[in-house]
């Protein structure tokens, strides 16, 4: 079992550089078997999750080939319309795309109910919805939902509620589908919009993704190309945070400045700066104890879930009282418990969780319960006086690349001990 050992009260300053997006890879890497050809998928990011998925794409017989560090060449020519592995499926919550991309492809799907993150239930019912509007049989039992149909035709699908993987596996499933579908009440997180684009780029006919309708008319084949993955809007979120709490100054290079407009807003209300400096670079910086604000995370473009723990750890030690509404996922708050651990004074029930801001957190040895839990409590360990301890490792792994190295670039004193 790998540790982080951070020695704190490290003062971040100096440049960093954003990777591809986890969530966007996740699902265009699944994506590839709608294509009959070969795709070169640059700009990828070298994280657990992207490992398993190309494991679990090879077992389907696609050919993956490492041609650069964070650039592969999939082949997706001949696959075999088998079973998606359960064991290795139901590892993690993206596994969920090879049910619309496999629907597209081979007309059935198997995989194993999603796992992942413990961010509370998951249900699937509007991905199932929207196979079904498409002509699919849906059964979910046993551990794992299987999807099959004859052909797939284009309708009209109307989400309930507003769900990121709901929408892709919807675009996913309409892509090769006879005729149009228009879904309603999508998302619009930038990670849709780069696999709209990816599909786009290799033949799709898709308008309007990045809008709360898109029009998919479906086409006959889709074909090979090259395509870059769009930089880590939570990546790039998570050093922001650092700059703050750490009372630094940090450049974020190639980031998708307007990507970042709802942190940037609240970075901003809480005291401390954003400077863009073009499209793709932003740097941040903090001179004084930031101010109290209240946060409630919303679908794209409100407060992003994937950055509230991040933010909470700059709350932590924030003058005065602030107060964060979780309104995706209702077990988001776990590390509060962590962060008081640190002396932090979080009072976290149900969505809600109030922050009364203390002067310094402590060091102390804490578990990441999720990926984004985990980063918090890097940038609370580098932020807190004295020796941090962070276990659970393996949930960081899966969603950023280095960033004990990239920490490390910054000032921090951190380092990876394995037990
Ligand atoms: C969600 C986040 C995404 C984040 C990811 C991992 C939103 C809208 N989505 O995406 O930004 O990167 O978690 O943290 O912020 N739901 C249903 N039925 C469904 C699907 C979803 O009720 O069929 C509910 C979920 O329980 C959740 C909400 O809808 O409360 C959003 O889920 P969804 O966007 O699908 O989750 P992810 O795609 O994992």
């Amino acid at each position: 079992m790998d540790k982080f050992i951070i020695n704190g009260k490290k003062r971040l300053t100096g440049e960093v550089t954003i990777n591809g997006a986890k969530n966007a890879a996740v699902a265009i890497l699944p994506a590839t078997l709608l294509v009959n050809g070969v795709c070169t998928i640059e700009n990828l990011p070298n994280i657990s999750d992207i490992n398993i998925y190309c494991d679990i794409l090879k077992t389907l017989g696609v050919k993956i080939t490492q041609i650069g560090p964070n650039t592969i060449e999939v082949d997706t020519t001949k696959i075999s319309c088998i079973d998606a592995p359960l064991d290795m499926t139901s590892k993690f919550r993206a596994s969920y795309y090879l049910i619309g991309a496999l629907l597209g492809r081979c007309h059935r799907a198997v995989v194993g109910m999603p796992g992942g993150c413990q961010l509370g239930a998951r249900p699937i019912d509007q991905h199932a919805k929207a196979f079904e509007a498409l002509g699919a049989t849906v059964e979910i039992g046993q551990g794992k939902i299987q999807a099959t149909t004859d052909k797939l035709i284009g309708n009209s699908i109307y989400f309930d509620i507003v769900s990121v993987g709901a929408t892709i596996n919807a675009i996913l499933a309409a892509v090769l589908a006879e005729g149009v579908t228009v879904i309603e009440n999508a998302a619009k997180e930038p990670h849709i919009v780069d696999v709209a684009n990816f599909l786009i780029t290799m033949g799709a006919d898709i308008h309007g993704a990045g809008t709360d309708i898109i029009k998919i008319t479906g086409v006959k084949e889709l074909h090979g190309g090259s395509y870059s993955v769009v930089p880590d809007q939570i990546e790039a979120g998570t050093f922001m945070l650092a700059a703050v709490a750490t009372r630094g100054d940090i450049t974020i290079k190639n980031c998708i400045t307007k990507h970042l407009d709802p942190l940037s807003a609240k970075i901003e209300e809480m005291g401390a700066h954003v400077e863009e400096i073009n499209g793709d670079t932003l740097r941040v910086w903090c001179d004084e104890r930031p101010k109290k604000v209240n946060i409630k995370t919303l679908p794209y473009p409100g407060f992003p879930t994937d950055l509230q723990s991040q933010m909470g750890v700059v709350l932590a030690t924030a003058e005065g009282t602030s107060m964060i509404t979780e309104s995706i996922w209702e077990s988001r708050f776990q590390y509060t418990a962590e962060l008081n651990k640190m002396g932090a004074q979080i009072n976290a029930q149900g969505k809600v969780a109030i922050f009364e801001g203390v002067e310094e957190l402590y060091g102390a040895p804490v578990a990441a319960s999720d990926l984004r839990a985990g980063a918090a409590l890097i940038i609370a360990g580098i932020a807190a006086n004295g020796i941090t301890e962070i276990s659970h490792l393996e949930y960081i792994d899966r969603g950023y690349e280095k960033i004990d190295e990239k920490f490390r670039a910054l000032g921090a004193d951190i380092k990876r001990i394995t037990e």
